[in-house]
């Protein structure tokens, strides 16, 4: 969105008096030192509002119009105005100018030029701080929508690879040791309800967001017969928000999508994780695909993981993000500050990383190649089958499970002595320690996960039927 932006920036704010600000200059003699102008602009990155900013200006132009608090003929004016520098500024034809602060008086002091005195009237029965609180609720809201339709890609990605590999058996882990055997799909399935829940996180914060500041004017609200409930359904917000000075002056809906972002950057955090550890040639359980791996300068034999290395350290700036909004916030009395300024930065960022990270995690899974040998043979290794051995006592013998447990450490016990696996050990090596065991007892990982079929269970026919059941709980919408 930027880079349509050219920023030929003149220091000149047009339509000011003898070096003074236009728009609030009125009682100063001196304009603001550089250095204050440098500090007190956001022109430089609130200008991703433009197309919130203008749709806000144009929303409120008709009610004044409506309401008769400006002559239609003025207001037809500005509407059109504010359609010319919403094209200027999409074919990168606009100049942004820092000494007008922000993207609120860059397009007023445009619209001035365009349409001449009756851009005046634009700013009446609102402030700067209804109107940013409003635009940035609407970027919010959108950014939502995008990230949400990206979650969803990164869902079907995820169960595409689930279904093809709902019986690819592998090992699952506690405190990254052999635990039991589970499936592939199954531990792909794990991330399908994560990302499910950030979804709903952003929906919820989506839907408390979607309130309209605008109205609220600079803290208390105007004498103008406004009409708060047409700005609010033309901007497409459920209601107008209750409170003016809470309108302007909380930022909750920011720190609560920086919230869900952060979790949601958390997961996919654990699951680059995962992918560094199972491309490593220790682990060798799936390959990167070329337009996902690098090389080595030095080492002609390496696949580097980078992109998921990434998005595992990005997610320390998604967090870092939260961190620095909350700490804006904490201090600032009611209503507006300008603090409130270093709201935007961190959500843009915020939301460009999580996005990036999420397009190149939908890349690398689906893209990835798996090597269901290598998955296999991982799969019975450390003993892994054990749990199975203590079930077919409890299940077949009535032992109770305390006392089925301490038999198969017995029988682990001596399949470590010979350095062996559980399925080497003879019938007669497992009658050694428990007699009554009998051929009956099986120890393959693939029987062991089939045969874990309560529900949310790792056997196939459970990932089958979840993956079925994901898809129309998931992305129904656009699959039906
Ligand atoms: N650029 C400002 C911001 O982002 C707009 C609001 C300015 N309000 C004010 N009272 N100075 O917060």
């Amino acid at each position: 969105m930027d880079e349509i932006v050219n920023g030929d920036d003149t220091k000149t704010a047009t339509g000011g008096g003898m070096g003074t600000s236009a728009m609030w200059g009125g009682r100063f003699s001196a304009g603001p030192a550089e250095i204050m102008e440098r500090i007190n602009a956001s022109i430089s990155f609130d200008k991703r509002l433009y197309k919130q900013d203008i749709a806000g200006s144009r929303a409120h132009c008709r009610m004044l119009m409506d309401t008769g608090v400006i002559p239609r003929a003025d207001g037809e004016a500005i509407l059109a105005g504010l359609v010319q520098v919403l094209q200027e500024i999409e074919t990168g034809r606009f100049v942004f100018k820092t000494a007008l602060e922000d993207i609120h008086m860059n397009v007023e002091a445009r619209l001035r030029e365009i349409i001449g005195p009756p851009a005046g009237r634009l700013h009446t029965a609102r402030s700067r701080n209804d109107q940013v609180a409003t635009d940035f609720r609407l970027w919010t809201r959108d950014a939502i929508d995008g990230l949400e339709g990206a979650l969803q890609g990164l869902q079907r990605a995820l169960i595409d690879q689930a279904e093809a590999h709902a019986d690819a058996v592998m090992p699952g882990f506690t405190h990254l040791q052999a635990a039991q055997p589970v499936t592939l799909g199954h531990h792909l399935l794990a991330y399908v309800e994560m990302v499910g829940r950030d979804r709903g996180r952003l929906r919820d914060a989506r839907a408390r967001l979607n309130e309209s500041p605008l109205g609220a004017a600079a803290l208390a609200g105007t004498g103008f017969p406004i009409d708060r409930h047409a700005t609010a359904t033309a901007l497409g917000f459920d209601r107008p928000m209750t409170n003016s000075l809470d309108a302007v002056s909380d930022r909750d809906f920011a720190l609560e999508v920086l919230s869900a972002l952060s979790i949601c950057a958390v997961h996919l955090s654990r699951l680059a994780e995962e992918l560094v550890i199972w491309t490593s040639a220790q682990f060798g359980f799936v390959r990167l695909s070329d337009r996902f791996s690098t090389g080595s300068s030095i080492m002609p034999q390496k696949r580097n993981p980078d992109a998921a290395e990434l998005v595992r350290a990005k997610t320390g700036r998604v967090v870092g993000h939260l961190n620095s909004l909350l700490m804006v916030m904490k201090g600032l009395p009611l209503a507006y500050s300008k603090d409130m300024q270093e709201d935007k930065e961190p959500v843009f960022e915020a939301v460009d990383t999580l996005a990036l990270c999420i397009a190149a995690m939908t890349g690398m899974i689906g893209d990835l190649t798996v090597n269901r040998d290598r998955l296999a043979a991982a799969a019975g290794a450390g003993f892994s089958t054990a749990t199975d051995i203590a079930d077919w006592l409890v299940r077949e013998l009535g032992m109770p499970f305390r006392d089925a447990h301490h038999v198969t450490g017995a029988v682990v016990k001596l399949a470590e002595a010979r350095g062996v696996g559980l399925e080497d050990l003879s019938l007669d090596d497992l009658r050694s320690v428990e007699p009554r065991i009998t051929g009956g007892l099986r120890l393959d990982p693939a029987g062991s996960a089939a045969g874990r079929t309560s529900f949310g269970g790792t056997a196939p026919d459970n990932v089958r039927t979840a993956c079925a059941e994901a898809r129309i709980r998931f992305l129904s919408e656009d699959e039906a």
